[in-house]
């Protein structure tokens, strides 16, 4: 990994468009004097209604100069990822004369990359657009690798997690880690659900690296927040680059705890952070690899420790639930047509697919991941 003053580059090669992005912090200018947001004609920065006061400042020394800076805002969180709301900010793009010469500025949690950057794919069949995650979760995992998409609703309620998308690689991908600095300890907690998914899914050193700055995520220090999204921005990106459309079995390791986490995210009406709902997810995951014995009794106590390390909060769901949660993991988009399918941890860097698992076993599982710490 190049340092470049603190910074290291990210390149996805092989993408259906060429993407790279800059990592570090107090960027100026990182993507150089002809970057896609000087040329354009003009620039829409999409940011939602909640954003901390020195965030205008750093997007300024960022993007000192895009022709014209319109500025629009979603609404907060997963209501941002709501068709009617694309419909609306393509209404605002429209009257303000964007076209393919211009870019969409996404800066926000996961939220905002996914729905912006689904916006950007959509409009006039597909404008160029710059990720700019401001999350902890955003930098390792959602503003990277270009997946964009809303969720799916009826009666305004979330019945379907991320079920219309596309994949859209953003022109580029900013992750400055002074964003950071202003996030609030449960959207620290979040991230580090997804940091958890990385730790088991590398056995390497910097695995280990993960593990061990988890404390120091939680606690906001910034050398822990800087190590993990350079480890986990450059395992994504290197993943999205061999497999971009997720159709080789190499970035569906990437799913590893998310169809039981988008069930219980789903199963609260969005009111859990998804990375918390991930963090349960990959208990689920442990706890049924264990019920189907493919995973040591040992490896499988190393995990659920590590995810003991994020103090989860337990789910205000019930044995009842049950069914509820049966009925969306039989309808999780990458079933295939099985009646339900589940990545599952062997060891530390190797997981296994295993479809058709049985209810008994699903609700022993269900039930251990429930369960708060
Ligand atoms: N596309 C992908 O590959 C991918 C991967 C993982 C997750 N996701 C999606 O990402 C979303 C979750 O993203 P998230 O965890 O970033 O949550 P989020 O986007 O809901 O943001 C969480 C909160 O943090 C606030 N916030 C954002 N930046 C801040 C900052 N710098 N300081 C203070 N507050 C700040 C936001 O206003 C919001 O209230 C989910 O919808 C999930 O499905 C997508």
């Amino acid at each position: 990994m190049p340092d470049m003053d603190g910074r290291f580059e990210i390149v996805f090669k092989n993408c259906s468009r060429n993407c790279s992005g800059v990592c570090g912090h107090g960027m100026r200018m990182p993507l150089g004097e002809h970057s896609i947001a000087s040329v354009a004609d003009k620039a829409c920065f999409v940011t939602d209604g909640n954003m901390p006061e020195n965030f205008s400042r750093i997007l300024e020394r960022i993007f000192p100069k895009p022709g014209k800076k319109l500025f629009y805002r979603l609404p907060r969180s997963e209501n941002a990822k709501n068709l009617a709301e694309i419909e609306k900010m393509c209404l605002f793009l429209y009257e303000n004369g964007f076209s393919q010469n211009s870019v969409i500025i996404a800066a926000g949690g996961g939220a905002i990359t996914d729905s912006a950057g689904f916006a950007a794919s959509v409009y006039m069949r597909g404008i160029r657009w710059i990720s700019v995650p401001t999350t902890f979760l955003g930098q390792i995992d959602a503003g990277i690798g270009g997946k964009t998409g809303v969720d799916l609703r009826l009666d305004g309620r979330i019945c379907g997690k991320n079920i219309i998308g596309t994949f859209w690689q953003p022109a580029a991908i900013v992750l400055e880690t002074e964003f950071l600095e202003s996030l609030p300890p449960e959207e620290l907690r979040s991230g580090a659900g997804e940091l958890a998914k990385y730790a088991i899914l590398m056995q390497t050193e910097e695995g280990r690296g993960l593990r061990k700055a988890i404390p120091g995520v939680l606690a906001g220090q910034p050398q822990a927040l800087g190590l993990c999204v350079q480890i986990c921005a450059a395992m994504k990106a290197r993943i999205a680059a061999r497999d971009e459309r997720d159709i080789y079995g190499i970035r569906e390791k990437l799913n590893l705890g998310h169809t039981a986490g988008h069930a219980f995210e789903t199963m609260s009406g969005g009111r859990i952070p998804h990375g918390i709902a991930v963090a349960h997810g990959l208990k689920f995951a442990i706890n049924l690899s264990k019920e189907k014995e493919i995973i040591p009794k040992e490896t499988a106590a190393e995990m659920l420790d590590l995810i003991s390390l994020l103090k989860l909060p337990t789910l205000e769901l019930k044995e009842a639930d049950f069914s509820r949660f049966s009925e969306l993991i039989s309808r999780d988009k990458k079933n295939r047509g099985a009646k339900n399918r589940f990545l599952l941890p062997k060891g530390f860097g190797q997981v296994e697919i295993e479809e058709n698992i049985l209810d008994s076993l699903l609700k022993k599982a269900y039930m251990g991941a429930i369960s708060g710490a």
